[in-house]
């Protein structure tokens, strides 16, 4: 069917279908209000596709996810982070000689101006680092202003996606010692991404760091199991303000804004906040999970099983699947006795034998295991959102890129005006 049929009162108007490369459909609606008059009304725009993209195919009933065409799953176990941040700003699978070129400019990028160093001393000690982050990236765009001549054409745009990748985690590593009082650790050009972000992360000036594979593995993981996944509320929000022509830093920077929200980037936080509850209220014993379960299937109770069930999935998150063996590794390596762990596991095996959860297709979901495993690396609780923004890059870059080349229109939604109608102004005194 290339044709959909749409009567409004007497009129009959055609609806161009669009199809997809996986078969998805889309009616075309954007001659809809020049024919008619009618908008049409999607809050949260869940049912609309905002555009045509090549980056990332998810199949929530499934659990598909794919890279530009290659399945999450194979990406995760063979391929490192950049070569997949290759992937997707890109759109093919890096050679080695321009995986080499890639990261080589992507590590020597990594220091940051000294100016902007001195940025974390104006940052009171306590500051968020999603805040310190954001701020920073955007305070890019100051440091390098050719970006703002730059478009997704541009010969320079590789260098400012470079310095993107690779700034961003020294920032982000930085916004951590600076909240503890350490002093900067400077980025090691002998390391890949992942391990030089753990050492600027975790090494001292006083003492020898040993960066543990299992730990660069597991990083590594978590990094592109985050690294894109289509239109969520940061991408979109990255695409809406690039739509204006803002600067690949603005862009991005409003990105991470978005994903600071509870709703979006806290969820891991939320799933180690509730863990705590429960090992407040009495652990991980029999009769205590069986309470909490209880209350997660209680509407009444206000309380649901974090790190479950997920608004696109409707079946078992694939990046869950690979992140609960990879965090096993690390539990088992660094030997976790973690009660909130036990905690965890319990509250998975009754949920998965539970026809509440079974029958509603709920399922653990990326973020249920990623806050234990940060926990168990040591990373902070107000990292996490950070070390989402750090795999979520590519995809926020890839996004930008497509939406520039392909001269997306600047987004202006329409609305449905629902107060008063027009009268006339009362002057003060008679108010
Ligand atoms: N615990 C208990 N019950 C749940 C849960 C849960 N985690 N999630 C959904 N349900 C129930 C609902 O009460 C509803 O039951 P009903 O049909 O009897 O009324 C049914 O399952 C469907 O729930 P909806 O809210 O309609 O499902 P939706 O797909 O809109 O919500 C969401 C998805 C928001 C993720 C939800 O599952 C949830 O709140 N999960 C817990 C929070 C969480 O983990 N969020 C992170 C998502 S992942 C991410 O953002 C990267």
């Amino acid at each position: 069917m290339s044709k959909a049929e749409l009567k409004i009162n007497d009129q009959t108007i055609e609806l161009p279908v669009v199809v997809g490369s996986e078969n998805e459909h889309a009616l075309d609606i954007s001659k809809l209000r020049g024919q008619t008059g009618y908008v049409t009304l999607d809050y949260g725009l869940k049912n609309t596709a905002v555009t045509r993209s090549s980056i990332t195919y998810l199949e929530g009933e499934n659990g598909i996810l794919q890279y530009r065409g290659y399945p999450i799953e194979q990406l995760a176990e063979k391929a490192s982070f950049l070569e997949v941040a290759y992937l997707i700003i890109y759109g093919e699978l890096p050679d080695k000689n321009k995986l080499d070129e890639f990261t080589t400019g992507v590590t020597n990028h990594t220091l940051i101006h000294e100016n902007m160093k001195k940025f974390y001393e104006g940052f009171p000690q306590h500051a968020h680092p999603m805040g310190v982050l954001a701020s920073m990236v955007c305070a890019l765009s100051a440091f390098y202003p050719d970006i703002l001549e730059t478009d997704g054409e541009d010969e320079s745009l590789n260098l400012h996606v470079q310095r993107l990748i690779a700034k961003s985690a020294t920032i982000a590593a930085w916004a951590y010692k600076n909240s503890v009082g350490h002093p900067a650790m400077y980025p090691q050009n002998r390391l890949d991404y992942s391990a030089n972000f753990l050492y600027m992360m975790f090494a001292k000036p006083t003492e020898e760091y040993e960066i543990s594979d299992t730990m660069v593995d597991a990083l590594n993981k978590l990094l592109i199991l985050h690294a894109d996944h289509e239109q969520n509320c940061s991408t979109s929000t990255v695409r809406v303000v690039g739509s204006s022509r803002a600067s690949l830093y603005t862009s991005v920077s409003a990105g991470i804004m978005a994903l600071w929200g509870p709703l979006h980037g806290g969820a891991n936080q939320a799933v180690l906040e509730m863990l705590q509850r429960i090992y407040d209220d009495g652990g991980a014993s029999k009769q205590n999970i069986d309470k909490w379960i209880g209350r997660f299937k209680d509407k009444n109770s206000g309380q649901r099983l974090m790190g479950f069930g997920h608004r696109v999935y409707r079946n078992y998150d694939p990046r869950a699947t690979i992140l609960k063996k990879s965090a096993d590794a690390v539990f088992d390596e660094l030997k976790v006795n973690d009660p909130l762990l036990d905690i965890a596991r319990e509250l998975e095996h009754h949920a998965l034998n539970d026809s509440y959860f079974v029958d509603r297709k709920l399922y653990p979901n990326v973020d249920y295991y990623s806050g234990l495993l940060y926990r168990a690396m040591e990373i902070p609780t107000d990292m996490f959102t950070v070390m989402f923004a750090l795999g979520r890059m590519p995809g926020w870059i890839a996004n930008w890129i497509e939406m520039t080349r392909e001269g997306q229109p600047i987004t202006r939604p329409r609305q449905i005006y629902t107060g008063e109608t027009r009268r006339d102004y009362i002057p003060l005194e008679k108010r």
